[in-house]
């Protein structure tokens, strides 16, 4: 299929940050391919957004596992032969049952099993991904990154006494964004020599099932800072930190 229209894959669109991203995206004349792992929500998901005349695909998909990393490259691939946005969006907090709610591990108890699978999804998986799907958005001439990093991942802010992160750590959480703040960083310089941008955003604090009943914003205004740097013209920026236009110390 040829489009002129941009492509975008939107990792965990099925709900929250990822769904009203690919709703915004898809509001701006991009075609959306939703990334989503469980079918029911996939496919109410994509009758949704085709209902508001939204142009969407739905790829049943698990960022873990590596047969469906290449599914959706050959997905993309056989479509529409190149990728422009990819929103690493898909992502787990482990540590409580949502960010609303108190953490009680510490650096110094979290267990090995936690740490590991919240590095697995949020950090190894979202690299090899991004690395699967590279060649594809080489092939589009202005590709765009976009991680959903979070202020939590800011080492400074977690060193600096009266922060609003010093307090409401979540070691396993914050140090798995705080690798794709590298990720992103390493990428960027990669990249530097090419069209394609990598930014990590922070959405806010958002009451999705993760950010829970007391977070400040809601799921659309959550997405507002992905949509923002998925569009961003040739002048934008690679390598950043961003919550909408303000610049976060890393
Ligand atoms: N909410 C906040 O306040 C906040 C703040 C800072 C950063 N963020 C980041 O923003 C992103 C979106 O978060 P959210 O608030 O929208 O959370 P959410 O409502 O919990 O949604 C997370 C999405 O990721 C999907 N997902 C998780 N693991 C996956 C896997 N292994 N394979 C495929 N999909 C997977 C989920 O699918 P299922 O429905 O199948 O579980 C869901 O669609 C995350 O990366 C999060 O870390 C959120």
């Amino acid at each position: 299929m040829t489009t002129t229209r941009k492509i975008a894959f939107i990792t965990g669109a099925g709900k929250g940050i990822g769904l009203e991203t690919a709703r915004g995206l898809g509001n701006k004349g991009v075609h959306v391919v939703l990334g989503v792992r469980k079918q029911a929500q996939g496919e109410a998901a994509l009758q949704t957004l085709r209902s508001e005349g939204i142009s969407a695909d739905l790829l049943i998909f698990e960022l873990s596992k590596a047969e469906d990393q290449q599914k959706a490259f050959d997905f993309l691939n056989e479509r529409f032969g190149r990728l422009d946005i990819l929103v690493n969006n898909a992502g787990i907090f482990l540590e409580s049952e949502s960010t609303s709610k108190p953490v009680t591990t510490t650096a110094a108890t979290l267990d090995m099993d936690t740490l590991r699978s919240l590095f697995e999804v949020n950090f190894f998986s979202t690299v090899s991904l991004t690395q699967k799907l590279l060649p594809l958005i080489e092939k589009s001439t202005a590709g765009r990154i976009v991680n959903l990093s979070s202020i939590k991942a800011s080492l400074a802010l977690n060193a600096t006494p009266g922060s609003l992160v010093y307090d409401v750590k979540a070691f396993g959480y914050d140090a798995s964004k705080t690798a794709l703040n590298a990720f992103t960083i390493q990428l960027a310089y990669a990249l530097r020599n090419t069209p394609i941008k990598v930014n990590a955003v922070h959405p806010g604090w958002v009451r999705s099932a993760m950010g829970g009943p007391a977070a400040d914003m809601d799921e659309k205004e959550g997405s507002e800072t992905s949509v923002y740097y998925s569009l961003i013209d040739e002048n934008g920026p690679s390598g950043g930190f961003y919550f909408k236009d303000e610049v976060l110390p890393w």
